[in-house]
């Protein structure tokens, strides 16, 4: 049995719908049992609680051969440095107390440094608490930029013809289809093939700028002129706040875009076959134009 945190999530959906379709048993973890309800009818074993809470954790993982554990982002979240700290703590708990052995970890290029990368941050402390942990081996993938974060850029696109971010524009770095990342962390959990604590990253079919994915996105929604403007960051954060997010995550954003920006969190490996995935951003773009004419 495998149990996958975040199973109605980006990688968690994924990973689960595939493991099902291999035959193993499944549990699957999310906060709603409706949302949750197409994997049980799929055969898996739903678990509903929050991923803060070690004892719900706990009963969770137990039993199984593989747990995928990912922490949940929160846009809305007061001190979201501090939730993920509170969430990566009862997680870490959970797997020495349930006794699991195999571990597959989401985090991202960047984990490597403990600060001034935003969020990533919080990814490097969950690292740190695994290797503490003796007996368990963790797999920690270390993903590249998703595809999905152009979703929420949609609605700038269609009101204000442009896209836009805190990012520069012309620096192509690793981006990455989330179910690219889900195909992985399955065959993962699956083979339970590495020792200890280690690093694997994930970067995508190519490097990309977002120029050049702006650009492929523009031609897909008959916009071929989409320009991406880079904003200053206190600007991002302002735009951030202003759609709904928590002053702090914004703050984060803007320090994580920096960290792209200048160099500084970026993969430490050299790109070749084993950290290169298949899904090419223009084909992404065709599920990203459909959302774009939905709206
Ligand atoms: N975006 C990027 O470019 C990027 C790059 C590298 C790494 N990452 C990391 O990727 C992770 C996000 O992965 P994802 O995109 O697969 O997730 P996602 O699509 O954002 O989904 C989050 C999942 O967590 C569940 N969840 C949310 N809050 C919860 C809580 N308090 N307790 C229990 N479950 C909760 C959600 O389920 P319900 O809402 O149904 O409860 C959902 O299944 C983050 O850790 C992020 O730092 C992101």
């Amino acid at each position: 049995m495998i149990t996958v945190m975040g199973a109605t999530g980006n990688t968690g959906g994924n990973i689960s719908e595939s493991l099902l379709k291999s035959g193993v048993d499944v549990r699957v973890l999310g906060r709603s049992a409706g949302k949750l309800a197409a994997l049980k009818e799929a055969g898996a074993d739903v678990r509903v609680g929050d991923a803060g809470d070690a004892g719900y954790l706990t009963e969770a993982f137990r039993g199984a051969e593989s747990v995928y554990a990912m922490i949940p982002p929160d846009p809305q979240a007061s001190d979201f440095r501090a939730k993920q700290d509170r969430e990566g703590e009862a997680i870490a708990t959970a797997v020495r107390d349930s006794g699991v052995r195999y571990v597959v970890f989401l985090s991202s290029v960047g984990a490597n440094l403990p600060d001034g990368t935003g969020p990533i941050a919080g990814l490097h402390a969950q690292e740190e608490r695994f290797r503490r942990l003796e007996g368990v081996n963790v797999l920690a993938l270390r993903a590249g930029f998703f595809f999905e974060n152009f979703y929420p850029n949609l609605g700038l696109i269609k009101h204000k013809g442009i896209n836009g971010g805190a990012i520069v524009p012309d620096v192509p770095f690793p981006m990455i289809a989330s179910r690219d990342i889900a195909a992985a962390a399955a065959r993962a959990l699956l083979t339970r093939d590495w020792k200890g604590l280690t690093v694997r990253e994930l970067l995508g079919q190519r490097d990309l700028s977002q120029a050049e994915a702006t650009r492929i996105l523009g031609a897909r929604i008959g916009k071929p002129d989409l320009q991406y403007v880079q904003f200053p960051y206190a600007d991002f954060t302002g735009a951030l706040v202003s759609m709904g997010l928590s002053a702090s995550v914004a703050g984060l954003y803007a320090e994580m875009a920096r960290a792209f920006n200048e160099g500084v969190a970026k993969p430490l490996e050299a790109r070749g076959p084993l950290n290169t995935t298949s899904t090419r951003f223009e084909d992404f773009a065709v599920e990203l134009a459909r959302a774009y004419e939905a709206m």
